[in-house]
């Protein structure tokens, strides 16, 4: 079992993009499909990264309760390990621009020498020249979103990009000096049948890349396609077709060594999203832009999703460091709604929930409940238990959140 203790005194940014060339049928996430709030919002953003720059600094965050006392009269000022352009498109962004984002970042914010960059792009944005000038810019991971390499499923999901493209895209990469390379595909397509999945999956593997991030086809309520599906105008969705093809994902990965990290995360040996684990292993990270989450090891806070409401919030704050109460909500987590986020982030991953983190960092009356609460799930094979961790096997992680919700404090 990897140790990932060290990760206490890191600490991640997370930057939001928030257009896109157009809205895909599928997608919850926040974006608008237009860019003409571009300038403004790059101003906003900028302001937004100076003005919270306290923000992982402050007090003892980033520091685990039982690390404190060691740390005690050192200022802490945690690493910034991680930096991830998440979206939204980010890649509708010139170089220059992020090229400006990256090095505001480096200058108010101690951005460590190895820190992984992560940029998410689409595949018809991307050209030989721009994914050379992100490399020269210290970007050193991508997230391709391909979602399928077949062109039904394409048309399916309202993608810009065809298949052949998606292919291109990856060689470019390549060739852009890029190895850490990741894509989305997303499975349970009513396009798609078992074979057509496993060829997507051996395209994946054929391209030699170290990291796979595999989402099950979700109809989010604001998405066009759940009204689509609703109104008889597109094919609807089973959950027989996601659990076939999360069956053969299981398989396949394991067969090519690829570990299954997290509920839809594969990757090589190694090559786990950083970024992302640090969601997991409650590491603080601040999140910048419209509908960025943030959190400094006890809140967590949101940024409101409406890029208007984002660029007024910050223009009228008077000062920089004290940003208008309309850019932000607040949760401050009591101890048993840590609790339970802690089992339910941690059960979504091979690590599973450290009984003895459990208990040193959150007290015993949590890891005897955890304990306690685990054995009749233990019994029905839902979930294993070594000395000091449980965890899901691998095809129980689709049910991650069922399993996590037995464990959860009433
Ligand atoms: C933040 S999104 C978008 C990244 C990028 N803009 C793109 O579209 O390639 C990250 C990934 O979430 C996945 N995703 C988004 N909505 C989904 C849905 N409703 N069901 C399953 N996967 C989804 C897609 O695989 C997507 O690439
Ligand atoms: S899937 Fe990506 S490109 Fe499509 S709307 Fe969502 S964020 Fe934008």
């Amino acid at each position: 079992m990897q140790d990932f203790s060290y990760f206490c005194t890191m600490a991640g940014i997370y930057v939001h993009i928030p257009f896109c060339n157009s809205k895909c049928a599928y997608c919850g996430f926040y974006s608008v499909p237009s860019l003409k709030q571009k300038e403004r919002f790059l101003e906003a953003l900028k302001a937004e990264i100076v003005g919270r720059e306290e923000y992982l600094s402050a007090g003892d965050c980033g520091a685990s309760p039982a690390m404190r006392p060691a740390l005690k009269g050192n200022p802490l000022t945690p690493n910034i390990h991680t930096i991830y352009f998440g979206g939204g498109t980010p890649s509708l962004l010139s170089v220059n621009e992020i090229g400006d984002i990256l090095h505001l970042i480096n200058t108010h914010y101690p951005v460590a020498d190895n820190a992984e960059i992560t940029l998410e792009a689409n595949p018809d944005t991307l050209s030989p020249e721009y994914l050379i000038g992100l490399r020269q810019l210290g970007i050193n991971r991508l997230s391709i979103g391909i979602q399928s390499f077949f062109d039904n499923d394409l048309k399916y999901l309202s993608r810009k990009h065809d298949s052949n493209h998606a292919r291109q895209c990856i060689a470019w990469a390549k060739q852009a000096s890029f190895s850490n390379i990741s894509i989305d595909l997303i499975y349970g397509l009513p396009s798609s049948n078992a074979e057509q999945w496993n060829r997507n999956l051996d395209l994946f593997f054929e391209m030699g890349l170290p990291h796979l991030s595999a989402y099950a086809l979700t109809l989010e309520p604001n998405a066009i396609l759940t009204k689509q599906i609703e109104q008889g105008k597109a094919l609807p969705v089973n959950d027989e077709d996601a659990l076939r093809d999360y069956d053969i994902l299981c398989h396949r990965a394991k067969e090519n060594g690829f570990l299954h990290y997290e509920i839809s995360n594969f990757c090589k040996m190694g090559m786990h999203s950083k970024h992302n684990a640090s969601y997991w292993f409650g590491t603080p990270y601040a999140g910048f832009g419209p509908s960025a989450h943030s959190f400094d090891g006890r809140s967590r806070q949101w940024n409101v999703a409406n890029i208007e409401q984002y660029c007024n919030a910050l223009r009228h704050c008077e000062e920089r460091s004290n940003p208008d109460n309309t850019l932000q909500e607040k949760e401050q987590l009591s101890p048993e709604q840590h609790y339970n986020e802690y089992v339910m982030l941690r059960l979504r991953t091979h690590w599973g929930i450290d009984l003895k983190w459990l208990k040193r960092e959150m007290g015993e009356r949590f890891s005897t409940y955890c304990e306690q609460h685990a054995q009749p799930l233990i019994a029905q094979g839902r979930l294993s238990q070594t000395r000091e961790f449980l965890y899901l096997n691998d095809q129980q992680m689709l049910f991650a959140d069922g399993v996590a919700e037995e464990l959860f404090w009433e």
